[in-house]
């Protein structure tokens, strides 16, 4: 049987889940796989960690070099994140010949090109499923599931801790600050939770998935992004009121106009295969010219769900003798032929303070009308005890430009009022 040695680097949550899947199903493999893997070596600076897992002593390496001049050590595992020593390490391997599996995005979204360039000089693999979605096999559905399409557009639910903060917010009626400390609690979001709720995890799996439906290099840099962090109890209950639920999406579309991608928090309409994702849960809806839409839904972080995507791409590389790589032209910078759509189009939610006096509302309605915005839906709530009203509208689908424009133009109006919050609404 064909024999197969793993490294891991790193023995973290997502590290230790690999370690213990790949230790329990090994003979499950070679019945089901007809391979065998074994773990050689794990690289881990917390020793009582390693052994604390039941790592034999003697596989547990000291340094780098070690690994990568291990003959037994065929693949090897990244799961340290972070950039600096991540991208050091993953490329000693590959310049040694292994194959890399990796979960690492950040690293993954900003150096895909260097490290699948040293991979092909040496013929070795560079996996990555675990990077994006963890359990949720969403890249090998892109490469191998449903390369038969151009695929148009892609909304996906790709960060749980917002989503589980969201869900809070809505289904409790926490504040953002509330629901992020029990998310901390829990081990959701970090104690800088920064990533996360600004949207940057979101928008570094948007540049990978992106790039590999749309076949053309989307760098971080082109993703509009926009976090949660702003989000009001206020603007939760208005939703609700409207029909509508609170998430952060990332989106990406391409039309002939060009590609559009953005992570931002966007309501979408109760009864939108996406608006039921609920908790840490994670969702990707793809929309291809044959198939139609597909959505695929499950955990996208964890020990276990994150370590099955890493197995799988062990397990892929071990039984393929032809690797497989990007199926776009990966450099550093978009194609100078891609062109990026910024002024996108969609329906807006406002909501707006402003003074409570006679011709106040027909000035407001003066600013959207002159940028040809056309109002679908408009509330005023109850007075403030400083005698202003909260105002809350949505638009019919409009462009992302001419909002920016009224709303600057409506906070510089003297004593009218001012624009508090703008979200995106997916009808
Ligand atoms: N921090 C991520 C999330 C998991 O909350 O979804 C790893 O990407």
């Amino acid at each position: 049987m064909k024999k197969v040695g793993v490294a891991i680097l790193g023995l973290g949550v997502v590290g230790g889940g690999t370690y213990q899947i790949l230790t329990e199903h090994r003979e499950f493999y070679q019945r089901t796989q007809g391979v065998d893997i074994e773990v050689e070596s794990v690289l881990e600076l917390n020793r009582e960690r390693a052994l604390a897992l039941g790592v034999p002593e003697e596989k547990i390496a000291s340094n780098i070099a070690e690994i990568v001049s291990d003959p037994d050590v065929n693949i090897v595992v990244e799961v340290i994140g972070g950039v600096d020593a991540a991208r050091e390490f993953v490329l000693a391997a590959l310049n040694a010949g292994k194959t890399v599996v990796t979960s690492n995005k950040e690293l993954f979204c900003k150096y895909s090109h260097e490290l699948e360039r040293a991979a092909k000089r040496q013929n070795a693999g560079l996996y990555f499923e675990a990077s994006c979605v963890g359990g949720v096999p969403i890249i090998r559905t892109l490469l191998d599931g449903v390369q038969a399409n151009n695929i148009s557009s892609m909304m996906g639910i790709i960060n749980g801790t917002t989503n589980y903060i969201l869900t809070k917010m809505t289904q409790e009626g926490s504040s953002y600050e509330e629901s992020l400390k029990e998310a901390q609690r829990l081990g959701y979001a970090e104690a800088d939770p920064t990533a996360d709720v600004e949207g940057y995890d979101a928008a570094y799996k948007l540049s990978i998935l992106s790039s590999l439906a749309f076949h053309t290099k989307v760098p971080f840099g082109k993703i509009f992004r926009e976090g949660i962090s702003g989000i009001t109890q206020e603007n939760i209950a208005d939703g609700k009121e409207l029909g509508y639920v609170l998430k952060l999406l990332a989106i990406g579309k391409q039309s002939e106009s060009g590609i559009e991608v953005r992570v931002h928090p966007t309501f979408v309409r109760v009864g939108h295969p996406l608006a039921s994702v609920n908790d840490s849960f994670n969702a990707v809806f793809l929309t291809g010219d044959a198939v139609g839409d597909i959505m695929l839904y499950g955990r996208g972080a964890g020990a276990l769900p994150t370590g099955s995507a890493i197995v799988s791409d062990i397990i892929y590389a071990a039984t393929h003798s032809e690797n497989k790589y990007s199926t776009f032209k990966n450099t550093a910078n978009a194609d100078k032929d891609t062109k990026f759509v910024t002024d996108f189009k969609s329906a807006y939610y406002l909501r707006l303070t402003v003074e409570d006096k006679a011709g106040f509302l027909a000035k407001i309605a003066t600013v959207f009308g002159k940028h040809n915005i056309s109002i679908a839906h408009l509330v005023q709530r109850s007075a403030q005890e400083d005698g202003k009203v909260p105002i809350v509208l949505v638009t019919h689908e409009t462009h992302e430009l001419a909002v920016r424009s009224a709303v600057a133009k409506l906070n510089a109006m003297e004593g009218v009022g001012h624009v508090d919050t703008v979200l995106r609404v997916v009808m």
